[in-house]
């Protein structure tokens, strides 16, 4: 029983950063930590579910739905930073668990970072494929439907059914090529990522900027449309379901606390980055939202490519933004699947020289100096998950999956304010336990809203986890090999 409590000692994480301090230059200010969460950010979410949200669930009042979602947000980032100003070194939530709460937890928060990652480039990479083909069929060409779609449907009434397509060939293509920029060694440098911010956020100013003029006030009316009689589609329980599915917008500002080693002075910049780049994002999110539903009817935003269906309709007079449009999502989409396929491989890099996964999850190559069979691993998955599923269903697989993570997170600032008081805390969040609470709570709660589908799928992944930890994790562990126990003495 103890030995699922065991933990990394401070020290022994303090010595692993340390010993990066030599490798790892802190060259990142919070401008770019800033840029860096808002690249993490801006993705599939604003492009693709707001659309899917607001049709299947919320209606205009998506909008709410944003507001609440950020406030979670707001206040796990405000964990976030207090654990990467505490241990600025790589492995995100899975590094903190482990060194505060213990093996078990972290082997379930690392578990389930794969849904965020793992999951979330492959729900990126469908969202992808609708604008990709959306743009080349503005060209005349046309990438056939049984090539372009998922074979598989899915919605909360019907359930699954066969769409009669084959496969989601572009959103396979994408995930391949960009694992293989991985594997031979793609460095990702901070102008790279200042330039596909600039693009996205150029590009969804001008949506907000030049759309608004083409609202129609009435298409927001009515605001909250009525429950249909289901929990979840309409009225305020689907304003809840919508933030538990939006949510996954949000992902992304937890990519900042991974450079926590490059930043210059993490005390003071991992939060403004954490934070300003949350705060960024829920502006242009909100404002998104409005326009797109007061272009468009709601109903009518089902649809892969929800913004360029929103610029169709207003006509020839916005024609000119739609290639604009699309090119910025396109290129915004590639840049958040980078990092999460970047970001995926490192966790099982950190998991396997912890133990808990085979060696060969850490395996590097020898010229290129990348995790090449993590990596190719993880696209391979990502790219048969993204190839076969439609992006519904993933997306709320990724957003549980990280609700989940961050209500841990926001727990473990509570747990080691009180069992460990002593440690060096460079930033602090505010209104322990009150804000760590409400962070757990409102994550909790947006987990609660989504679908029963979703929480069984939530239950069968975790529970593979537990049996993969218990068959092997547990016993293979450096810990328990060590039997390093320092925290229990
Ligand atoms: N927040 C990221 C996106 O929306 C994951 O694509």
């Amino acid at each position: 029983m103890k030995a699922l409590f065991r933990k990394k000692s401070l020290q022994a994480l303090m010595a692993q950063a340390e010993e990066k301090e030599h490798s790892l230059k802190r060259t990142l200010g919070a401008m770019n930590l800033t840029l860096l969460g808002v690249g993490g950010i801006i993705g599939a979410g604003i492009f693709v579910l707001t659309g899917q949200a607001a049709a299947q669930y919320a209606g205009p009042a998506i909008v709410l739905s944003f507001i609440i979602s950020a406030a979670g947000c707001a206040f796990a980032g405000l964990c976030y930073a207090e654990f990467a100003s505490m241990i600025p070194i790589a492995g995100s939530a899975y590094t903190y668990s482990y060194a505060t709460i213990g093996e078990l937890l972290a082997w379930i928060i690392g578990w389930d970072l794969i849904l965020e990652y793992l999951f979330g480039a492959a729900t990126v990479s469908v969202g992808w494929s609708g604008y990709v083909t959306s743009f080349l069929r503005d060209f005349g060409v046309n990438i056939p439907y049984a090539l372009s779609s998922a074979p598989f449907s899915f919605d909360h009434v019907a359930g699954w059914a066969s769409t009669g397509a084959i496969i989601n060939l572009p959103a396979v293509l994408i995930i391949a090529a960009v694992t293989g920029l991985l594997v031979i060694g793609i460095s990702e440098s901070a102008t790279v990522n200042d330039i596909a911010v600039a693009v996205k956020v150029v590009v969804v100013i001008l949506f907000i900027a030049f759309g608004a003029a083409y609202v129609n006030s009435a298409n927001w009316h009515p605001f909250i449309p009525a429950n249909t009689g289901t929990f979840g589609q309409f009225g305020w329980s689907g304003i809840a379901r919508g933030a538990g599915v939006i949510f996954f917008a949000y992902i992304g500002f937890d990519a900042v606390s991974t450079a926590a080693q490059e930043a210059r002075n993490p005390q003071r910049d991992m939060p403004i980055g954490i934070l300003s780049s949350l705060a960024i994002c829920t502006v242009l999110y909100i404002l998104v939202a409005l326009v797109l539903t007061g272009i468009v009817k709601y109903d009518q935003l089902l649809v892969p490519d929800p913004i360029a269906v929103g610029v169709n309709a207003a006509g020839q007079g916005l024609f000119w933004l739609r290639k604009f449009i699309k090119i910025g999502a396109i290129a915004g989409l590639s840049s958040v699947m980078l990092v999460l396929l970047l970001g995926q491989p490192r966790i099982f890099y950190s998991m396997s020289l912890d133990g808990l996964l085979p060696p060969f999850f850490s395996k590097v190559h020898p010229r290129f100096r990348t995790p090449h069979i993590t990596t190719m691993v993880t696209g391979a998955v990502a790219a048969l998950l993204g190839g076969l599923f439609p992006i519904g269903a993933l997306g709320e697989m990724v957003s549980i999956g990280t609700l989940l993570a961050f209500a841990i997170v926001c727990v473990s600032i509570i747990v080691l304010r009180r069992t460990h008081p002593e440690l060096a805390r460079p930033f602090k969040t505010p209104l322990v336990p009150l804000v760590p609470a409400l962070g757990a709570a409102i994550c909790i709660a947006q987990m609660g809203f989504l679908p029963w589908a979703t929480w069984l799928r939530l239950i069968i992944w975790m529970a593979v986890g537990m049996a993969i930890y218990f068959f092997y994790g547990r016993h293979h562990s450096k810990l328990a090999e060590a039997r390093v126990d320092s925290w229990n003495k």
